[in-house]
C-alpha cells in the first residue's frame, strides 16, 4: 500500500522542484546592474593610503559623499586598488558599485572607537549580545537602492580577533559589528569577493529585497564565537550561490526579529533560494533557521549543497515567546561529511531579549521536505524535539542515506509527524505517518500554478 503512494509523491515533488528552480531564477535572478558604472573613482584621490596603519575612514566617507551627486546622472564606482586600507565604519549609497581590486584588502580597524554605535534593530529591541546599542558595521547601506560590492577576489578582513576576545572575556559594552550590513535597502549584489575575520556576522541583509550574494568565500577559524556567515533577517527575494563559507557558528542563518519585537515588526524572510555552496560551521549549524524568527520563516529552497567539519548539518530552532513560524522549506541535494548532526529541529532553543515575551507567543514549524541527501561519518542522524504545545508537522524525509558512526539510536523524536520514504537508518515511528505529506505536496502542487 505505502509503495505506489511513495512513487507518486516523489513524482510530484520532484515535478514542483524543478518548476520551482525555473521559477526562481526570475524571482531572485533580478538583472543586477553589472555593466559599468559611468563615472568611477579612486579612493587614491581621496588621499587614502593603502600602508595598513594609516586610518582611511574619511577618505571612504568623503568619496561616498562626492559620488552621490551621481545617483542620479546613473551611478558611479569606488575603485580600491591593492594595498591595505585600514577604516572604521563607513556608509554607502545609492546607484553605486564599491569595486574590491584583486590585491586590495579593506582591513576593520581593532579600535572600537573607530565604529560607530546604532540604535539597535526594531525587530530585535536591542543589541544581540548586549542591552543596548550596537557598533555600526564596517561596511553599511540604509534605505538604499541599487548597489554592489564587487571586485575581483579583493578582501574585506575585519581582523576580529580583537573582538572574539572582548566577547569571551565579557569586556564588549555593547554587541559586536558585522562586516557588511544593509538596512531597508532592494536590488543588493555582493560578489566576486573575500570576506574574512567578521567580528560577528559577515554578510547581514535586514528588511531588504532582491538580494543576490554570489562567488563569494566567507572564512573565521573555527574557533571564533558565534562567527556567521551570512545572515538574510526579515527580508525577501534572497539568493546565495556558488559560495564557500567556513565559519565558527552558522555558516548561513536565516532569521526574522526576536520575541516580542519581531512578533510587532511582522517582517519575515521569506522567497530564499541558495543553491551550490560549500559549508563548514565548527560549532553550529551549516544552514540553520532561527532560533530568532517571531516575523516568520518561509518558501525557502537549498538545493546542491555541501555540508562538512560541521557539528549540526541543518537545523531549525525555536522557543515559546517566538511566535512566528518556519513553513514551506524545501532542501534537496545535500552531501554531508565528518558531521556530528545531520538535522535538528528544536523547540526550546535561544534566549529572550528581556522579561517581556509573551509565553504564549508559541512557534508553528511545519512543510519541511528534505531530500536527496547522502551522508558519511555522521554521529546523530536527527533530533527532533518538538513543542508538546505546538507539535512540529509535515517533517518529510525522502530519499536520505546517512552513514552512521556506531550509534545506538540515530534518531531522537518527539512531538513531531511526518513521514519519510527511503530512508537509512530507519527512522523513529513519528515520521510514519503518511497523510500530513500528502498535503504538503498538493500545497505545493497549488502554489507553482500561482
Ligand atoms: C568568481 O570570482 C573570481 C574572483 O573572485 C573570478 O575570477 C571568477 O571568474 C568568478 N566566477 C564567476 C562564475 O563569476
Ligand atoms: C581569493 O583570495 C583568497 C585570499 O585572499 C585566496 O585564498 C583564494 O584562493 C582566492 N580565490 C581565487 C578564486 O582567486
Ligand atoms: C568598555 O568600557 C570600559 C569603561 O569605559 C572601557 O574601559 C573598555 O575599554 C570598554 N571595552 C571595549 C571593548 O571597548
Ligand atoms: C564576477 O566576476 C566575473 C569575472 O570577472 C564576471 O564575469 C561576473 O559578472 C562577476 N559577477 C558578479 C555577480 O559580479
Ligand atoms: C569523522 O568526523 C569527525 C568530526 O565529526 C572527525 O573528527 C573525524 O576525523 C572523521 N573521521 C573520518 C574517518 O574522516
Ligand atoms: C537520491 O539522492 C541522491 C543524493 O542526492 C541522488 O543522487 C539520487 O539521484 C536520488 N535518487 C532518487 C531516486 O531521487
Ligand atoms: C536533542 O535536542 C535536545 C534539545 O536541544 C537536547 O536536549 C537533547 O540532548 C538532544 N538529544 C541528543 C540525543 O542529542
Amino acid at each position: 500500500m505505502k509503495m505506489p503512494v511513495a512513487v507518486l509523491l516523489l513524482l510530484a515533488l520532484s515535478i514542483a522542484i524543478r518548476i520551482d528552480a525555473e521559477e526562481s531564477s526570475e524571482v531572485c535572478g533580478f538583472k543586477p546592474s553589472l555593466k559599468p558604472r559611468p563615472h568611477s573613482v579612486s579612493i587614491l584621490e581621496f588621499g587614502a593610503v593603502g600602508d595598513g596603519k594609516t586610518l582611511n575612514t574619511l577618505a571612504f566617507q568623503n568619496a561616498i559623499f562626492y559620488l552621490k551627486s551621481f545617483t542620479d546622472k546613473g551611478g558611479a564606482q569606488l575603485y580600491v586598488p591593492p594595498g591595505k586600507w585600514l577604516t572604521g565604519s563607513f556608509s554607502l549609497t545609492s546607484h553605486l558599485t564599491l569595486f574590491v581590486e584583486k590585491g586590495a584588502v579593506i582591513l576593520g580597524s581593532q579600535d572600537p572607537s573607530h565604529w560607530d554605535l546604532v540604535d539597535p534593530l526594531p525587530s530585535y529591541g536591542r543589541g544581540i549580545e548586549l542591552p543596548g546599542k550596537r557598533y555600526q558595521s564596517l561596511i553599511n547601506g540604509d534605505m538604499l537602492h541599487d548597489v554592489v560590492v564587487t571586485g575581483d577576489n579583493g578582501t574585506i578582513d575585519g581582523q576580529g580577533s580583537v573582538w572574539w576576545d572582548w566577547f569571551e572575556s565579557h569586556s564588549l559594552n555593547y554587541s559586536r559589528p558585522h562586516l557588511v550590513e544593509f538596512t531597508s535597502s532592494d536590488y543588493v549584489v555582493v560578489s566576486n569577493l573575500t570576506f574574512l575575520n567578521a567580528p560577528a556576522y559577515s554578510i547581514h541583509p535586514v528588511y531588504c529585497s532582491n538580494v543576490v550574494v554570489q562567488n563569494i568565500s566567507v572564512s573565521a577559524p573555527g574557533e571564533s564565537p558565534y562567527t556567521t556567515g551570512i545572515v538574510p533577517d526579515s527580508s525577501n527575494n534572497v539568493c546565495i550561490e556558488d559560495s564557500r563559507i567556513e565559519v565558527g557558528y552558522d555558516a548561513i542563518s536565516l532569521k526574522s526579529g526576536w520575541d516580542e519585537y519581531g512578533i510587532a515588526y511582522d517582517r519575515p524572510t521569506t522567497d530564499v533560494y541558495i543553491r551550490r555552496v560549500y559549508l563548514q560551521s565548527s560549532s553550529g549549524s551549516s544552514v540553520a533557521f532561527g532560533s530568532e524568527m517571531s516575523g516568520g520563516i518561509s518558501n525557502v529552497h537549498v538545493e546542491q549543497v555541501h555540508i562538512y567539519n560541521s557539528f549540526s548539518g541543518i537545523e531549525f530552532r525555536t522557543t515559546k515567546g517566538r511566535g512566528g513560524y518556519i513553513k514551506r522549506i524545501i532542501i534537496s541535494d545535500v552531501e554531508l561529511k565528518n558531521t556530528n548532526t545531520a538535522f535538528g529541529a528544536i523547540g526550546d532553543c535561544g534566549s529572550h531579549p528581556d522579561d517581556n515575551f509573551d509565553p504564549n507567543a508559541i512557534p508553528v514549524l511545519d512543510q519541511i521536505t528534505l531530500q536527496g541527501v547522502i551522508g558519511s561519518n555522521i554521529t546523530m542522524a536527527g533530533n527532533f524535539t518538538g513543542l508538546a504545545e505546538s507539535p512540529f508537522t509535515s517533517l518529510c524525509l525522502f530519499n536520505v542515506s546517512l552513514a552512521i558512526r556506531n550509534t545506538l539510536s540515530p534518531w531522537t523524536c518527539s512531538n513531531v509527524v511526518g513521514f519519510s520514504e527511503s530512508v537509512s537508518p530507519e527512522p523513529c515511528p513519528e515520521l510514519e505517518s503518511s497523510s500530513v505529506c500528502y498535503s504538503l505536496l498538493n500545497s505545493y502542487g497549488k502554489s507553482t500554478d500561482i
